[in-house]
């Protein structure tokens, strides 16, 4: 999830591409770093920190260059630090690459290099990029112009994972050579200039005229022209598009808001979670942790401990692994958990969770448990983070820069890892048959797509949504995860539409809430577990018989029910089914949020990230 600018033309590089860096800061911001192309000699600034400190620094440098490249980085492989920032070059200087996106092989393709010789001068898996085009390059006996192409094709073959990538080489000075896979990029055509960019806002001033590059094409890109190739470096044409956004929206990618946006990024965000971590029938990889099926054996108890979203997502997380490894797991607000003086010792397993990892009460929530001898896990999304800093091991979901304040994307990608960390426990472990684990990673493997399917249809939620914007009350049910799921939901509405809601256990109903259900209330159910469908079923129908307003959320068939909205979402394990279910609860608050005319990115009185008490 980072942000990459490139230019070549008549003017110097090096102001178009902080420009641009700077206009592409809110997708990552721990380090950026340009490197421009002069005399056949590459000149390279890169630092940990924000695009204003890498300007102080380039401005002592002698960039002089009309050929450049640019990135600004969010931290996937590697801390933010010097070291890791892009560009990164190979062991001869004579290619310089920046890269988007996660290289899932990078390690069996460091082993490779490193037999021939190659080393490595970062923890990234970016850096490999650069040595593979180098000696592709000099394997290549031939000497024509296309020689630097066709070496960054043949390391680009070699590459599992999403990329996209912008190379520049003092053997070839004359060109800028970009491809993509899974991750955007554009090419804004000037006169006698050319922009590139990730994104269109970063160029957006310069040009109107863009070429929108598909997977697995290259581009040669020179100062007066460009050739477009396909995947077998086949020449192909393509349109030029005119896009006439104004800047904020483009800055969203023309969604409304950073919400919808985040929303719509979720099939990419879990899939990048997923990464190369799980594999069919072999064993699950978290590089990051090392805990031995001794030490997991010898637990008495896993503690979850978050805030908001964070927490539940972790009650999912404890279903999970409950049930996969048999470890009792006690989930934990980390507001209460600092205070209730809790039973902690070396039998226990703290695991935190963090979005931001900067959450004040989740850090010394962290910090008692470690005092109090437990070993502790960070799941965070910003690599480097305090809470990361902290922990013994640390675990990364890759939802890239979440800048909404109700979190969604965050959520979907911290219950897919925590799904992954319970097979992988489980693993380990020997606690659950294969049979389930593997059913578990094929549905997890489908759940990107699913996603996609339930984003592609949402008029009537919509609508739905549109007659509920006056209310003042709104409840939600589910029993299991969907109850988890249902408080997550309560959650969102609240934050983004302050209409006052409340989730109930389905079961509890009866012991105090149905005394609030009255003709026209809204009551949204989530039904996805087959086993407790008809109990489910029943606890609805008496909100109905009350007179209430249902939206059902299910994968269930449900023949002779008649509710007001039932909204059908794919099929998957009851484990997994919130990644899936929450996304219909959080565009129903999105859309009543809009209808309500609020701003849905920055509600009133929170901020993103609770870094006090
Ligand atoms: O950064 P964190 O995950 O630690 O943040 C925890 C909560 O503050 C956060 O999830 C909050 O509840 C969100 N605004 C929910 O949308």
């Amino acid at each position: 999830m980072c942000g990459i600018v490139g230019y070549i033309g008549d003017k110097k590089a090096k102001p178009i591409l902080i420009n641009g860096l700077l206009k592409l800061e809110y997708r990552g911001y721990d380090s950026a770093g340009i490197s421009t192309l002069e005399n056949s000699e590459i000149s390279c600034v890169k630092n940990k920190g924000r695009v204003s400190e890498l300007n102080d620094l380039a401005e002592k440098q002698n960039l002089d260059g009309s050929i450049g490249i640019a990135h600004t980085r969010w931290a996937t492989h590697g801390k933010p630090s010097s070291e890791n920032s892009h560009p990164h070059m190979d062991n001869n200087k004579a290619f310089s690459v920046v890269h988007n996106g996660i290289i899932e092989n990078y390690s069996e393709l460091r082993d490779f290099l490193t037999k021939k010789g190659y080393h490595f001068l970062s923890q990234t898996d970016t850096e490999v990029i650069p040595n593979l085009i180098h000696y592709y390059y000099f394997q290549d006996t031939s000497d024509d112009s296309a020689k630097f192409l066709r070496a960054v094709k043949r390391a680009c073959d070699d590459l599992n994972g999403s990329y996209a990538i912008e190379v520049i080489s003092s053997l070839s000075p004359d060109r800028i050579i970009v491809t993509r896979k899974d991750s955007p990029l554009v090419i804004g055509k000037g006169k006698n200039e050319n922009y590139i960019s990730s994104d269109i806002p970063a160029i957006l001033s310069f040009t109107k005229d863009f070429y929108l590059l598909n997977d697995n094409e290259y581009v040669e890109i020179f100062k007066t022209g460009e050739k477009f190739y396909d995947r077998n470096l086949k020449s192909i044409k393509k349109d030029l598009k005119n896009i006439d956004w104004d800047a904020t929206a483009a800055e969203k990618d023309g969604f409304e808001d950073y919400m919808l946006k985040e929303i719509f990024e979720q099939p990419r965000s879990i899939r990048e979670t997923i990464g190369s971590r799980l594999r069919e029938n072999e064993k699950t990889v978290l590089d990051d942790i090392c805990l031995s099926k001794e030490y997991l054996a010898s637990l008495n108890k896993i503690y979850i401990i978050a805030c908001g979203t964070a927490m539940y997502a972790g009650l999912v997380g404890k279903c999970l692994i409950e049930n996969l490894c048999n470890i009792p797991v006690e989930v934990d607000i980390a507001s209460e958990f600092r205070y209730r003086n809790p039973i902690i010792d070396k039998k226990t397993l703290a695991i935190y969770i963090s979005q931001s990892g900067e959450t004040a009460d989740t850090i010394a929530a962290l910090k008692l448990a470690k005092s109090r001898g437990a070993t502790t896990l960070a799941i965070s999304n910003v690599i480097g983070s305090s809470i990361t800093r902290e922990a013994d091991y640390s675990i990364y979901t890759h939802a890239g820069p979440e800048i909404a304040v109700a979190s969604t994307k965050a959520y979907t990608a911290q219950v897919t890892l925590l799904s992954i960390i319970a097979i992988y426990f489980a693993e380990t472990l020997g606690s659950c048959n294969k049979g389930l684990l593997n059913e578990l990673k094929s549905d997890i493997f489908k759940l990107p797509e699913q996603v996609e399917e339930i984003l592609s249809n949402l008029n009537d939620l919509k609508a739905f949504a549109k007659e509920v914007h006056r209310e003042h009350d709104v409840f939600f049910l589910g029993r299991g995860n969907d109850y988890a799921v249902a408080l997550e939901g309560s959650l969102k509405l609240k934050e983004i539409s302050y209409i006052h809601s409340e989730a109930y256990a389905a079961g509890e109903l009866k012991h105090g809430p149905i005394a609030l259900i009255e003709p026209g209330i809204t009551v949204v159910s989530i039904l996805t577990n087959p086993l407790l469908l008809e109990k489910s079923i029943s606890n609805i129908q008496e909100v109905v018989t009350r007179g209430a307003k249902t939206l059902v959320i299910t994968n269930q068939e449900l023949k002779n029910y008649s509710f007001d909205m039932v909204l059908r979402i794919p099929k998957t394990n009851p484990y997994l089914s919130p990644v899936l279910s929450v996304i219909p609860l959080q565009l129903f608050a999105y859309y009543i949020s809009k209808e309500k005319k609020l701003d849905v990115d920055k509600p009133r009185n929170l901020a993103k990230s609770v870094t006090v008490e």
